[in-house]
C-alpha cells in the first residue's frame, strides 16, 4: 500500500468515525461511546495529515505543526478541566469563533499562494482558477460571520454585553443588502481578484456576524448556539476545498448540517421560525414587559415546603438554570431518594432549552444518580401536572412561564413550557423576584397555588430534607388515605 491510499484509508475510518460519533452522542447510554469514537476519529485525522504535509515540507516546518498542536491540545486540556457546566455554551461559542478565524486564515492564505505563485506553482489548472477564485471568498464570508457572531455569542452567554436583541432601523434590509452585497462581490472577484475586494468582503462578514447575532434576543440564544456549529461547520468545509482536504469537507459538512438540523428541532421545540432566527431575528419585535412585577407574591419557608412534600401524594420537580449554578443537584437527588422512599411519586420534567446548553438539565442529574426512568421530557409530562400534588420550580424561570402560553404579547409567546401553574401548590425556588434569562417577568409566581422559597437552591434543599429528617410521626404519603400509590417503588 502506497503512502497516498493509507491516508486515503485513514480519512474514510475517519469519517467512519466521525458518524459513528454523531450517532453515540445523540443518546445518553452511548454518549461516552460517541466521545470515543470522536476522539479516536481526530487522531487518526490528525496522523494523517501530518504524514501527507510531511511529504512536501521540510522536517523543521512538521516539527512546527507539532509544537502547535502541543501547545493547542495542553491550552484545550486546560480549559476543558477548569470550565464549570454552566460555562459550557460560552466555552462553545468560543469554540466556533476560532473554526470561524481558522476559515478566514485559510482563505487569505490560500489567495496570497495562488497570487504570488500563480496556479502552475499551485498545482490549480488555469481553468479551474475562477472556482478557486470563488471558493476563497465564500470560505472568508463565512468564516468571518462565524468569528464575529460567535464573538458576540460569547459575550451574550457569559453576560459581558446585554442578551436583549439589537433593534436597529431596517434591521432585515441590512441583512439582506450585506447578503446581496456578498453575491455581488463573489462573482466582481471570481472574475477579478483584487486585494481591495478581499477587505471589503472580510469586513462586510465581521460586521454581518455581529449584527446577526446581536439582532437576536436571549430567549433565542440557544438557537443561535446550534447555528454558529452549524456555520463553524460549513466554514471548516470551505476550508476543506481550499487547503484540498476531503476530510475537512466531510468532517465539515457532518458540523454543517447536523448543527443545521438541531438548530430547526430547537425552533420546533421553542416554537420559533427557523428562517427568523438564522436571518437574524428576521421579523422579531422588541421585546416588552421586563421586570415589572405583576401583583402580590407568597413567601414559604424550608419548613412549610417539607410538611407539604410528605403529605404530597405526587411531585414533579422542574429543574432550571438555576439549580446548574447552585450545584444543588446532588441534595435534589437526595431529596428524591427521601421522598420515594416515603411511597410519594417524585419526577423529573426537563424542558428542552432548560439551562443553557441541550442535555444539560439531564447531565447534572444523570450525575447525581437521579434514574433515567423519572426523568421525563416535557411532552411526555406536560398532561401530569393538573393531577399533581406539588411541583418544585428549582431554578427554572422562563420555561415554566405561563406568559408563554397565555399572553400573545410577551416575547416568549409561543414557545412550549413545562405547565406547572395547573398543579395543586407549587414551591418556586430562587433568589429574588428577577426575572430569567429572555428578561420576561413570570406570572407564575403571583399566583394563588404558588409560594416563593428565596434562597441558594442548594441551602434550600438541604434544609428541606433536614426539616423531613427531624419532622416527628406521620405514616408515609401513601398510607395516607386518597394518596396515590407510587409508580416507582424502587427507591432513586
Ligand atoms: P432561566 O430562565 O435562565 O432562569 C434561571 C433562574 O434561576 C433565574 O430566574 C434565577 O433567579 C435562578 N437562579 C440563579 N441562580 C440561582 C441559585 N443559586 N439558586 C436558586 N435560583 C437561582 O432558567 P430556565 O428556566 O432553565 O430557562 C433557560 C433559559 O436560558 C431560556 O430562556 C433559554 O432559552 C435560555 N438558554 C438556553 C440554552 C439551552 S440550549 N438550554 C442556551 C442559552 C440560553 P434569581 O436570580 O432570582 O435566583
Amino acid at each position: 500500500m502506497t503512502a497516498t491510499t493509507a491516508t486515503q484509508a485513514a480519512d474514510i475510518v475517519a469519517a467512519l468515525l466521525f458518524i459513528f460519533s454523531l450517532a453515540g452522542l445523540s443518546q445518553h447510554r452511548t454518549s461516552r461511546a460517541g466521545v470515543v469514537y470522536g476522539i479516536g476519529g481526530m487522531a487518526l485525522a490528525l496522523v494523517a495529515t501530518i504524514i501527507v504535509a510531511g511529504r512536501d515540507i521540510s522536517g523543521g516546518a512538521v516539527a512546527l505543526i507539532l509544537v502547535a498542536m502541543a501547545a493547542g491540545g495542553a491550552a484545550g486540556l486546560w480549559r476543558a478541566r477548569r470550565v464549570e457546566m454552566t460555562q459550557m455554551p460560552e466555552l462553545i461559542a468560543v469554540l466556533h469563533s476560532f473554526v470561524g478565524l481558522a476559515a478566514v486564515l485559510v482563505g487569505w492564505n490560500s489567495y496570497y499562494e495562488v497570487e504570488s505563485h500563480g496556479s502552475a506553482q499551485t498545482r490549480i489548472a488555469h481553468d479551474l482558477l475562477r472556482i478557486h477564485h470563488a471558493e476563497v471568498f465564500i470560505g472568508i464570508f463565512i468564516g468571518a460571520v462565524t468569528f464575529t457572531g460567535s464573538v458576540v455569542a460569547f459575550l451574550k452567554l457569559s453576560a459581558r454585553i446585554k442578551s436583549s436583541p439589537l433593534m436597529l432601523p431596517g434591521k432585515n434590509a441590512l441583512n439582506l443588502g450585506a447578503l446581496a452585497a456578498f453575491v455581488g462581490l463573489t462573482i466582481w472577484f471570481a472574475a477579478s481578484p483584487d486585494l481591495g475586494l478581499m477587505i471589503a468582503i472580510t469586513v462586510l462578514a465581521l460586521a454581518l456576524g455581529v449584527h446577526l447575532v446581536a439582532s437576536i434576543g436571549g430567549g433565542d440564544m440557544p438557537v443561535v448556539v446550534s447555528m454558529l456549529n452549524s456555520y463553524s461547520g460549513w466554514a471548516a468545509a470551505a476550508a476543506g476545498f481550499l487547503l484540498n482536504n476531503n476530510l475537512l469537507i466531510v468532517t465539515g459538512a457532518l458540523v454543517g448540517s447536523s448543527g443545521a438540523y438541531l438548530s430547526y428541532i430547537m425552533c420546533k421545540a421553542m416554537n420559533r421560525s427557523f428562517i427568523s432566527v438564522i436571518a437574524g431575528g428576521f421579523g422579531i419585535e422588541a421585546p416588552t414587559g421586563g421586570d415589572t412585577e405583576q401583583g402580590e407574591h407568597r413567601e414559604t419557608s424550608a419548613e412549610e415546603a417539607a410538611e407539604l412534600l410528605a403529605g404530597a401524594a405526587s411531585v414533579i420537580i422542574t429543574p432550571g438554570y438555576g439549580m446548574a449554578v447552585a450545584q444543588a443537584q446532588h441534595p435534589v437527588a437526595e431529596l428524591t431518594r427521601s421522598l420515594r422512599e416515603r411511597g410519594v411519586e417524585v419526577r423529573f420534567g426537563v424542558h428542552p432549552v432548560a439551562g443553557r446548553l441541550p442535555g444539560h438539565m439531564n447531565v447534572l442529574l444523570a450525575e447525581a444518580k437521579v434514574p433515567y426512568d423519572i426523568v421525563l421530557e416535557m411532552d411526555e409530562i406536560n398532561d401530569d401536572f393538573a393531577d399533581t400534588t406539588v411541583v418544585l420550580v428549582i431554578g427554572a424561570n422562563d420555561t415554566v412561564n405561563p406568559a408563554a402560553a397565555e399572553d400573545p404579547t410577551s416575547p416568549i409567546a409561543g414557545m412550549p413550557v413545562l405547565r406547572v401553574w395547573e398543579a395543586e401548590n407549587v414551591v418556586v425556588f430562587k433568589r429574588s423576584m428577577a426575572s430569567g434569562y429572555a428578561g420576561v417577568q413570570n406570572p407564575l409566581f403571583f399566583r394563588e397555588n404558588s409560594s416563593m422559597l428565596f434562597g441558594d437552591a442548594k441551602k434550600s434543599v438541604e434544609a428541606i430534607l433536614a426539616a423531613l429528617a427531624t419532622a416527628q410521626g406521620g405514616p408515609p404519603a401513601a398510607a395516607r388515605q386518597g394518596a396515590r400509590p407510587s409508580q416507582q417503588p424502587t427507591p432513586a
